[in-house]
């Protein structure tokens, strides 16, 4: 049992830095069973709800994926229509509902906010998938994950550390949660590239400072910067109040390898939480970056798999129960790992 047990994961203002050092220590031991070269059953009879009121590929599926690497059940709902809400169900009927199905449900919604008012309503742990603009922590735990890997390979750690957010850092909630766990540590320099219009919200920026941190703003990528992480974000055109506004923004923050070149180091870690917009008007991760060994993009998406393990088998308080309940597997992938 842990301090985890049983408790929801709503935003990243739970975590201080033993919290997170717990989940990267358990993301850790997580390795051999999402590589598939050993399989776990501690979740055997678990059910999973995973209830995604907006679009998704990475999050609900790393989600499911996660479950069933652990010997767990994946019920899906997908899409507001589909569900009740559509009718005017409150979230609260639809989670007192739902958690008389599941043990444990991850949750995406556009509103910011909701999946705190959902979880009022659960008799089994919530795990926000995204709420609106506000937060996505496990987004954010497995970007800080994939951060300290990526440093640690170069010989730092995540005190000390600098990196660029770029983009959309009014809407991109992936930003919001991460800026907030990386005030947890010390001497952290942030360089924050947007439109006034995108840029970061106050509260952030107080957080930051409050933090110690330095901190630049700047519409516009300029000179050579000594950067360990360029964290690009995408255009959030879904919470814009206009699609012509969204567009007056798409293609402003091209990254392709000669950008990359001309603003940043050799070493300098390109992190993005995806989906990238790879259509011609925005292409704001260019595919020329593709072979630049020092895009993290898919090595993000592989640790969202370990980080959502370690937070499955922590809040239901099976982490020291795993290796009990390990075989071996029948089928071997022959597929390389990064
Ligand atoms: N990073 C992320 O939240 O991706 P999805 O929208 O595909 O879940």
């Amino acid at each position: 049992m842990s301090e985890f047990t049983g408790n929801h994961i709503l935003t990243v203002n739970q975590f201080n830095r033993d919290a997170i050092e717990k989940v990267f220590d358990v993301a850790h031991t997580m390795q051999p069973y999402a590589r598939r070269q050993k399989r776990t059953t501690v979740l055997d009879g678990a059910i999973l709800g995973n209830l995604f009121f907006e679009p998704s590929t990475r999050t609900r599926v790393s989600f499911g994926t996660a479950f069933n690497l652990l010997g767990g059940e994946v019920r899906e709902t997908t899409g507001m229509s589909s569900s009740a809400l559509a009718k005017g169900e409150s979230l609260y009927d639809t989670a007192r509902v739902l958690s008389g199905y599941s043990d444990i449900i991850a949750m995406r919604h556009p509103a910011a906010g909701s999946v705190a008012e959902f979880a009022e309503g659960s008799r089994v742990p919530v795990i926000n998938g995204g709420d609106g603009a506000n937060e996505h922590p496990t987004q954010a735990l497995l970007d800080l994950f994939t951060i300290k890997r990526e440093v640690e390979y170069q010989g730092k750690g995540i005190d000390g550390l600098h990196i660029a957010m770029i983009g959309d850092l009014r809407y991109g909630r992936t930003v919001h949660s991460l800026s907030r766990l990386l005030c947890l540590y010390k001497n952290v320099r942030f360089t924050l590239v947007s439109p006034k219009e995108l840029a970061m919200p106050q509260p952030i920026i107080e957080a930051i400072e409050n933090a110690g941190h330095q901190l630049t703003v700047t519409e516009q990528l300029e000179g050579n910067l000594d950067v360990d992480i360029c964290y690009q974000t995408r255009i959030q055109e879904e919470r814009f109040p206009s699609q012509e506004e969204a567009n007056r923004y798409r293609g402003k923050f091209r990254l392709n390898q000669s950008i990359y070149t001309r603003h940043f180091q050799s070493r300098t870690v390109i992190m993005h939480p995806l989906p990238r917009d790879s259509r011609a008007e925005a292409n704001e991760l260019d595919n020329d970056l593709n072979l630049n060994p020092n895009l993290a993009i898919f090595r993000q998406t592989d640790n969202g798999v370990l980080v959502r393990m370690a937070l499955f088998a922590l809040t239901l308080g099976v982490e020291n129960l795993v290796t009990k309940y390990e075989r071996d597997v029948i089928w071997h992938s022959n597929k390389s790992s990064d």
